[in-house]
């Protein structure tokens, strides 16, 4: 697609278009990546999917299930064997008792998000999500009427919320919270004491929380992962979403699922049956030895990634005009460029004066606009190389 095709579509007045996809905006991603793919020798820092190439054990029961002829609709909550393997995980990692009625098998976590959000907002519910974050959840609540309440949070805190400015933020008219640890774009893990405290007062309250737990894996320096479900008594106020996308590395097989009240999931079972009926039959399969089988794929892949984030900090640090700080997980880091300076502007420069991608912090909200997002879900060497034409670059800028 191409710059033109977009102005089209946003500065189109052909009234076939429902007027909601205006809270869609021009996803600045595409922007980038679309410039991009016209140069050459680019090397990008802009990439939100693993690297490595899936497990072999999961690629062979993909195949293994096609063979034996599992290529029909599964259930509409899921494979059978699926939902039990997830309830089985889940209810183990956490030490709590799950039925696989707790459990809705989607197409990708980016379904799990969708039905969550289009199920419960509506015109006058306010929904709390922090800023910067991950793209999709303010438009989706936009697009149905609801309102977003942004909670900023500050470089300078390692973009940690802080628990007390979301209960502060909820009203009679807020219905949820929106959660994303370890975040994309700012790689924050949320301790335990931030979780517990907003699932609490969310609880008391009447406030749904719809947690984004997509990178509950990728987590570093021995930390253990702060789920939602881990500091909830019951399941009555929460959704906790997650897919096998990068922690098996297979985000193109598009297997998520969301875990919440029995309740919760019989109603959301009704509407994904009208968005996509059933999640990909043979990629369930898949799932299904990914949770059950060898888990070293994943430890391998925390320890190299580990090794990238160090080097990258390191890197940074080095970068004149750009302020970093240790993330604790996902794979990005939303170093900020001093005050008042445009990110889009530095972003599509860097681009087309060095061949370096990187994403503008605006692509996650208003309040990061002098951030970038740099992922280290590429090689170490590309991580070198981008940086050898960066530093001299920032060096030559006067941002003053
Ligand atoms: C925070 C977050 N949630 C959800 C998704 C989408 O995941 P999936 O591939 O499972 O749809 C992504 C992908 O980048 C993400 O970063």
């Amino acid at each position: 697609m191409t710059e033109s095709l977009d102005h089209d579509f946003y500065e189109s007045e052909d009234p076939i278009w429902n007027p909601a996809l205006l809270a869609i905006p021009v996803p600045g991603i595409r922007r980038m990546v679309n410039m991009a793919a016209e140069m050459d020798d680019v090397i990008h820092l802009s990439i939100g999917q693993p690297d490595m190439p899936a497990p072999d054990n999961i690629i062979e029961a993909t195949v293994d299930a096609l063979r034996a002829g599992q290529t029909g609709y599964t259930m509409d909550a899921g494979l059978p064997e699926l939902l039990d393997a997830l309830a089985d995980y889940y209810g183990k990692r956490y030490k709590r008792s799950l039925s696989p009625e707790n459990v809705i098998v989607t197409t990708g976590a980016t379904e799990a998000i969708y039905l969550a959000l289009t199920a419960t907002s509506a015109p006058g519910r306010e929904f709390i999500v922090p800023d910067p974050a991950f793209m999709l959840y303010a438009p989706l609540i936009r697009m149905n009427g609801g309102v977003v309440r942004a909670i900023p949070t500050r470089p300078e805190n390692n973009h940690q919320l802080d628990p007390q400015e979301v209960i502060d933020a909820i009203r009679m008219d807020t219905y949820a919270i929106v959660l994303n640890s370890p975040s994309n774009p700012t790689g924050t893990v949320y301790p335990r004491e931030t979780i517990e405290a907003i699932v609490e007062e969310a609880a008391y309250r009447g406030v749904y929380v719809i947690s984004d737990e997509v990178y509950d894996h990728l987590l570093y320096d021995g930390k253990t992962y702060p789920s939602v479900l881990n500091c909830c008594s019951d399941l009555d106020h929460v959704m906790v979403i997650s897919s096998f996308s990068k922690t098996y590395s297979m985000p193109g097989m598009r297997i998520g699922w969301l875990i919440a009240s029995q309740g919760a999931i019989k109603k959301l079972r009704r509407y994904h049956m009208f968005t996509t009926t059933v999640a990909n039959t043979p990629c369930q399969w898949a799932g299904v030895e990914a949770l059950r089988g060898d888990h070293r794929f994943v430890d391998d892949m925390v320890q190299e990634y580990t090794r990238r984030r160090n080097r990258l900090i390191e890197l940074i640090d080095e970068t004149p005009h750009l302020t970093g700080y240790k993330p604790d997980g996902a794979f990005y880091v939303f170093p900020s460029l001093p005050e008042g300076v445009n990110g889009g502007n530095v972003a599509l420069r860097l681009l087309r004066e060095t061949g370096v991608c990187t994403i503008p912090g605006e692509t996650f909200g208003n309040s990061s606009a002098n951030a970038l997002r740099i992922s280290y879900s590429t090689s170490m060497d590309n991580i070198e190389r981008a940086f050898e034409r960066m530093i001299p670059w920032f060096s030559k800028q006067d941002f003053s």
